[in-house]
Order: structure tokens, then C-alpha cells, then sequence
């Protein structure tokens, strides 16, 4: 009789599969006296629970059995219609609704798009630091990484040429976050924007935009979507309600002109759930639908956010020493820090046991040869709470570094 070894009876791809640190982390997070910069979560207070309440009586009224009844892959029309219309303001350009693809979170949107590009060994472009879960969803279909260099202000055009100009194999796609980017909270400067999409339509690779932060803008104007330029080039748009509304409601869409890239998302999906929730979408929709309620609700967030980044800015400026240094992103949920010639995955260690995490910058490099980095969420913490979580950053900091 044979059998298979231990190895043997997964899938080889579950070895490329890795831990996310963040995941890890926010279980050592529950403790309440802890004070966690490392989720990325969005603030809970701010929930629209009563309005999500009326919302259920009144899908019930309307929709009854619909709204828990199966339903069709794409998602439902109502979604459809009002994702199509909202970016059709957003990118300056007429969206059918068509394009839209509705999923179960953008995460969701991420392995759709790693199981219909990806097979094993494909390389993936990707900033340098990029999303961890991006990573993560693609490293299940076992992809490989091609980084390109970073600045304040995002991607760096010069070097995406250079990085496809010598691919071999050619990489399937290009992933970017251009506005307030998962982890470092900068901004896609708007003349890259459209030097990008040029040099992706030259060397016909897809770009995906990931774009869950866009809505939450402090200051300054909102700048083009990479899917604002027409281009002969394909490009995948992700964006989510988790941070305009709930994450709980795993609410979010793809948007494609290329059918063929569509066709392929709806089958890829078929498989994996057959169609995302249909009740969570008639809360979605029924919610975005109090139009005057829904614009109110994204100042009220924006408005904190903004309020909670301005806390850890002035905290960091009073309490860091001098080897630290930090951005003033203008929107999002993250800022991003870097302590001179500390790796940041040792000092999270004493930080931990002095109540105060964060995610150390190494998890977002796919190369993981980059230490000093420190992603700093500000979304989830009250400015009081901001206020003695930095100060004890600092401390644990002095006290790693030797520093008086
Ligand atoms: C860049 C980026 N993409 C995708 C996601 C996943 O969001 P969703 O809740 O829509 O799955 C996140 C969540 O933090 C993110 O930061």
C-alpha cells in the first residue's frame, strides 16, 4: 500500500504560503490594555449601526426573500449601477455598470485576479514596500516578485521602465496602491500617474489599481485614477466600502473595461463562492443610497482621521529622538516611520512588552531585507489613546536604542 508523505498531502503551493505577522499580531492585540498602531483597521465608534439597522428593516420590506435568496455572480444590479456611477465622477469618464464585478472584499478581488494571471513562477510588479496581503494572495499561486523603487512620492516611472525592460520571464501585471498606499501612506504624484499607464500600454502589461483609501482624502485635490486615462492597455481597478462603511459587509468591486478579463474574474469567482453576499449588498446599496446621510458619514471619517493623524504627528515630533523619522500622508490610515539603524522587528519586541505594537516595515517587503521601516496606523486609536501609545513607543525605543 502506498501513501503520501506528510508534505505530500497538501498542495505545493501551501508552502508558499506565509504567515501574515499582522494577523499574528492583532491576537496579541485583544488584550485592552494594549495599544495597537499595527491593524489596520478603521475606527469602530464611527460604524453607522443605527442607520445599518433601519437599513435591514427596510431591505426586509422591500427585498424579503431576494435579499437571502442566491443570487447572480457579478452581483446585484442596484450595486452594479451605483459603483458605475460613482466612478464615472471619480474618473471623469462614462463607466457601465457592466465593468463592475462585484466581490467579497478587494481582498477577495486580489486572489481572483492571482488565480486568473498567475501560475506558478510568474513574476508580479509591485512597489517597494507593497501590501502584505497583495503578497499574501499572490504567493498562494506562487508568484514571484519584481520590486520597483519607491519615493515620497510613490512609484518611480524611470524605474518600472528599467525593472520591465530587463524581465525575463515577462511579469503578468504591474500592482500598485496609488492613493495613501498600505503601508507608507503616499501618494502616486499625479504626473506619474499618467507616464505610468503609458509605459504599462507600451509594454502591454495590465496594471491593478488598488484603491481602498482614495475616499479618505485630508487635504488637497483628489488626484486622476490610473483608470481615469483612456488606454489601449488593460486596467484592473479594485475599491472597497470597508473604509467608508463596514469591512464586516466584505462590500467591494473590480471594475474592467476588458470583458475577456471580466469573463475570467466571474468563473474564477463561480468557483471560490458562486456569488458574494446578497444581503450585505442591499445594506451597502440601501445605505449609499441616503445620499445626504452617506456624504455627512465620509466627512465624519475623514474629519477624525484627519484630526487622529494630526495627534501622531505632533506626538512623534514631541517624543521621538532624532533617529526617527516619519511622512505626513494627506489621507488613508497609515503613516510610515523609520528608525536610523534599528531593525524595527526587535524593537516590536520590547515595545510589546511596553503595551504599544505596530507592524515593523520588513513584512512588506517581498524581499525582506529592508529593517528599519514601521507601518503606524492612525485610524483605529482615540487621540488620547495616540497620544500615550507614541509616548511609550518612544520610551521603548530610548530604552532598545541605549539612548538617554
Ligand atoms: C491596499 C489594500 N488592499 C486591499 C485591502 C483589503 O480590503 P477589503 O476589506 O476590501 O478586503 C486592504 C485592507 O486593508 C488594503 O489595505
Amino acid at each position: 500500500m502506498s501513501t503520501l508523505s506528510k508534505a505530500a498531502k497538501f498542495a505545493e503551493r501551501t508552502s508558499h504560503l506565509r504567515a501574515s505577522t499582522i494577523r499574528e499580531m492583532l491576537k496579541v492585540t485583544q488584550q485592552p490594555d494594549v495599544i495597537s498602531f499595527g491593524g489596520g483597521l478603521p475606527a469602530p465608534e464611527l460604524f453607522p449601526i443605527d442607520a445599518i439597522a433601519e437599513c435591514t428593516r427596510e431591505v426586509m420590506d422591500e427585498y424579503g426573500a431576494q435579499a437571502l435568496q442566491y443570487s447572480v455572480t457579478e452581483g446585484i444590479p442596484e450595486m452594479r449601477e451605483w459603483v458605475a456611477r460613482r466612478l464615472t465622477m471619480r474618473f471623469n469618464r462614462s463607466i457601465d455598470a457592466d465593468a463592475v464585478v462585484m466581490v467579497n472584499g478587494s481582498q477577495q478581488g486580489l486572489d481572483l485576479i492571482g488565480k486568473i494571471y498567475l501560475d506558478p513562477g510568474d513574476h508580479v510588479v509591485l512597489e517597494h514596500p507593497s501590501y502584505l496581503g497583495a503578497i499574501q494572495a499572490f504567493d498562494a499561486y506562487q508568484a514571484r516578485y519584481l520590486t520597483v523603487e519607491t519615493d515620497e512620492d510613490g512609484m518611480i516611472p524611470a524605474s518600472l521602465e528599467r525593472v520591465l525592460a530587463s524581465a525575463d520571464p515577462f511579469p503578468k501585471f504591474v500592482y500598485l496602491i496609488p492613493n495613501f498606499q498600505n503601508p507608507t501612506g503616499r501618494t502616486l504624484a499625479a504626473e506619474r500617474r499618467e507616464e505610468i499607464v503609458r509605459i504599462c500600454e507600451r509594454y502591454d502589461i495590465a496594471i491593478v489599481e488598488d484603491d481602498p483609501y482614495g475616499e479618505l482624502r485630508f487635504e488637497g485635490d483628489h488626484l486622476p485614477s490610473l483608470s481615469s486615462y483612456a488606454t489601449t492597455g488593460t486596467i484592473v481597478y479594485l475599491g472597497t466600502g470597508s473604509k467608508v462603511m463596514a469591512p464586516g459587509l466584505r462590500v467591494a468591486w473590480v471594475v474592467c473595461d476588458d470583458e475577456d478579463v471580466r469573463e475570467k474574474l466571474v468563473l474564477a469567482k463561480q468557483g471560490a463562492d458562486l456569488h458574494s453576499g446578497s444581503l450585505s449588498q442591499y445594506l451597502f446599496h440601501r445605505f449609499v443610497s441616503r445620499t445626504a446621510q452617506f456624504a455627512s458619514h465620509l466627512s465624519e471619517i475623514v474629519a477624525t482621521y484627519r484630526k487622529r493623524r494630526d495627534v501622531m504627528l505632533e506626538s512623534l515630533a514631541e517624543h521621538m529622538p532624532g533617529i526617527v523619522s516619519f511622512n505626513r500622508p494627506a489621507g488613508g490610515m497609515f503613516l510610515w516611520a523609520t528608525v536610523r539603524g534599528i531593525d524595527t522587528a526587535e524593537l516590536l519586541k520590547v515595545s510589546a512588552e511596553q503595551k504599544v505594537v505596530f507592524v515593523p516595515g520588513v513584512s512588506f517587503y517581498p524581499t525582506r531585507d529592508v529593517h528599519d521601516g514601521m507601518r503606524l496606523n492612525f485610524s483605529n486609536s482615540s487621540e488620547e489613546k495616540t497620544r500615550v501609545g507614541i509616548e511609550r513607543l518612544a520610551h521603548a525605543l530610548r530604552q532598545y536604542a541605549n539612548l538617554a
